[in-house]
């Protein structure tokens, strides 16, 4: 029967059989899938898989940095990008959801492809990809195989001439998790929540900003660690705050503030194709709210996302 430990035994003497002295270069994200199969890649061939984590200025509040550091504790071969500005230069003056999402993938792509091909002789690209994904990609649920790709590298394979090694493509989520586990990667990677590819490009509503992405990474931040110490954090699919492209009026001593607003979303889902918000404690909302609007500058409302999947998406945008 399927244990993680006779799985990884497998998997890694077959990993080892068909890379042999082979160069493996992957996209590293900080999400369990990709993490759980860098780890069994990182087994079979050790510094042969060459990790790319790349800082698009989109993550979440000092994500880049704990995320690398987790990652060089765990021995891989990897290098972070700090790429902010060209993700930001991209954005500048696009406000469509989707628009923003080509840019991002785009860009993400551009600084990718730079970077394996720093690399000599790479012969492979290695990928995340779980079972559901497959089956999603032969369907005709055309968005989907967009929206569950984290990082769309499609078209890169071909255009660098690798071929694809997907170590987790016959495995189901929580089957990744166990593998995850036996494989000694920490519950910070692989209990986190699933967070979108784009990230808060398509959190902050509209134009995207560095001002803007201060804003939403400390709101976001406030939330998410208010959610972990309340114990919420474990119990819930996604949690995100989004930043709203409205100004509202406050009053602030004796003087009238016209800021934007923060709004909080949390769901429960089993498989992010449908999903109920969750009844987080008022106390604890209350709480978020006063730290949120005390804490950070420029916002002066928050408000609560009580609309559940479907038919309101998981992300705004
Ligand atoms: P929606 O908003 O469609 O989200 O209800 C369902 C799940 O997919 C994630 N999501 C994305 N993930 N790139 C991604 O990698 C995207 O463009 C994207 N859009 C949504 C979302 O966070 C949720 O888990």
């Amino acid at each position: 029967s399927w244990t993680p430990a006779s799985f990884i035994e497998q998997t890694v003497a077959s990993l080892k059989e068909q890379l042999g002295n082979d160069k493996v270069v992957m996209a590293l994200s900080g999400g369990v899938d990709s993490s759980v199969a860098a780890m069994l890649l990182h087994r079979a061939i050790g510094s042969n898989l060459y990790c790319i984590f790349v800082d698009n200025g989109l993550l979440r509040k000092n994500e880049f940095e704990q995320v690398l550091e987790t990652y060089r504790g765990l021995g891989l071969n990897i290098k972070g990008v700090d790429a902010k500005q060209q993700f930001y230069d991209a954005l500048r003056g696009i406000s469509d959801p989707e628009a923003k999402r080509k840019a991002i993938g785009r860009t993400f792509i551009e600084i990718f492809d730079e970077e394996a091909h720093k690399i000599q002789d790479v012969k492979w690209l290695g990928q995340g990809t779980i079972y559901p994904d497959v089956i999603e990609s032969v369907s005709v649920n055309g968005p989907s195989v967009t929206i569950k790709s984290h990082h769309n590298v499609g078209g890169l394979p071909e255009r660098m001439k690798l071929k694809v090694i997907e170590p987790l493509r016959s495995l189901f989520k929580d089957e990744v998790r166990e593998v995850g586990y036996a494989l000694g990667l920490p519950k910070a990677i692989i209990g986190r929540h699933p967070f979108p590819g784009p990230g808060l490009g398509i959190r902050i509503l509209g134009e995207v900003t560095p001002e803007k992405v201060r804003i939403l990474q400390e709101a976001d931040d406030i939330y998410i660690e208010a959610l972990r110490r309340s114990g919420w954090y474990d119990k819930i699919w996604q949690a995100g705050a989004i930043l709203l492209p409205i100004h509202s009026v406050g009053v602030m001593g004796d003087e009238r503030t016209y800021e934007q607003v923060v709004a909080l979303r949390a769901v429960h889902s089993t498989d992010g194709m449908t999903a109920d918000w969750v009844h987080l404690p008022y106390e604890l909302l209350a709480d978020i709210s006063n730290t949120i609007i005390n804490r950070v500058k420029g916002v002066n409302r928050v408000v609560y996302d009580i609309s559940s999947k479907p038919p309101a998406t998981i992300e705004w945008e």
